[in-house]
């Protein structure tokens, strides 16, 4: 996978507010772009604010693909499956890539996967290589988008069994909140994927200006992140899983 322009994610960063009396920067970095944003690990265990690890880890680390099936840029689903991703990274070293639906095109509106766009195609197949995913979608008309049930229309049906999966998305309001549990659980069933128990919704003004602004909304990215952890653990990608904490 070839590395991007992206913003590493700090691997101490939290979503914010936080509900702990201890006052965190925000998780997301504001200026981003679809890419690898390679390794990302734990806080060292010395205690908070204690600098990132500049070392290069020598064992492969479990691949995490982080995708946003938005179509907007800022969008507030990729922040949403940016501050799973960053939980995740609090609990072990993972090398993270986070995708954008929308950098895959107007290629990707082909009619089978022969006909997807170079673009488009690496979209897909960086999912059918990952390790463990994130998923977020935005809710369009009381589901999961159009495009982002045509991306998974494309991955083989057997790509991502037993694969550790997370669940996002996020509306206009709340009154879809249970999308995630009635769209997207069922999808990834279909896939026989691990999927995360807790799943991650947020509407309206839970998110502002790319951090997540509600405190339930943090509780559940941290649940979520902590799941995804566990699953990877037992997971067929438990050898790179086995990384130690740096
Ligand atoms: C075509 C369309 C349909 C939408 N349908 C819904 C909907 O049914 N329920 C809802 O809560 N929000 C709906 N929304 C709002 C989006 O889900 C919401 O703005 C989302 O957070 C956008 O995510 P993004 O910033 O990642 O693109 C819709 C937006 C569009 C453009």
């Amino acid at each position: 996978m070839t590395s991007g322009p992206l913003t590493r994610i700090p691997p101490n960063g939290r979503t914010a507010p936080d509900t702990a009396a201890e006052s965190r920067p925000p998780v997301v970095p504001k200026r981003r772009r679809t890419g690898h944003n390679g390794p990302i690990a734990p806080p060292a265990s010395t205690g908070r604010g204690a600098p990132p690890s500049p070392e290069v880890p020598s064992v492969p680390l479990p691949r995490v693909v982080a995708f946003s099936a938005s179509i907007n840029r800022p969008s507030r689903t990729r922040t949403l499956v940016e501050a799973i991703a960053a939980e995740l990274g609090r609990h072990r070293r993972i090398d993270l890539t986070v995708i954008d639906l929308i950098d895959a095109g107007p290629g990707l509106g082909a009619l089978t996967r022969d006909d997807l766009s170079e673009a488009a195609e690496a979209l897909v197949a960086a999912i059918e290589g990952a390790d463990a995913l994130i998923v977020g979608t935005p809710v369009y008309k009381g589901a999961y988008s159009g495009l982002f049930k045509h991306v998974f229309d494309f991955v083989g049906a057997e790509a991502l069994v037993g694969l550790p999966v997370a669940l996002a998305a996020t509306g206009g309001g709340l009154r879809h909140a249970l999308v995630v549990e009635h769209s997207l659980r069922p999808l990834f069933g279909f896939f026989s994927a691990h999927i995360a128990p807790t799943s991650v919704y947020a509407g309206g003004d839970e998110i502002a200006d790319g951090v997540v602004a509600d405190a339930t909304v943090a509780a559940r990215i941290e649940a979520a992140g902590r799941e995804l952890d566990a699953l990877l653990a037992v997971s067929r990608g438990a050898d790179r899983a086995k990384a130690p904490a740096a």
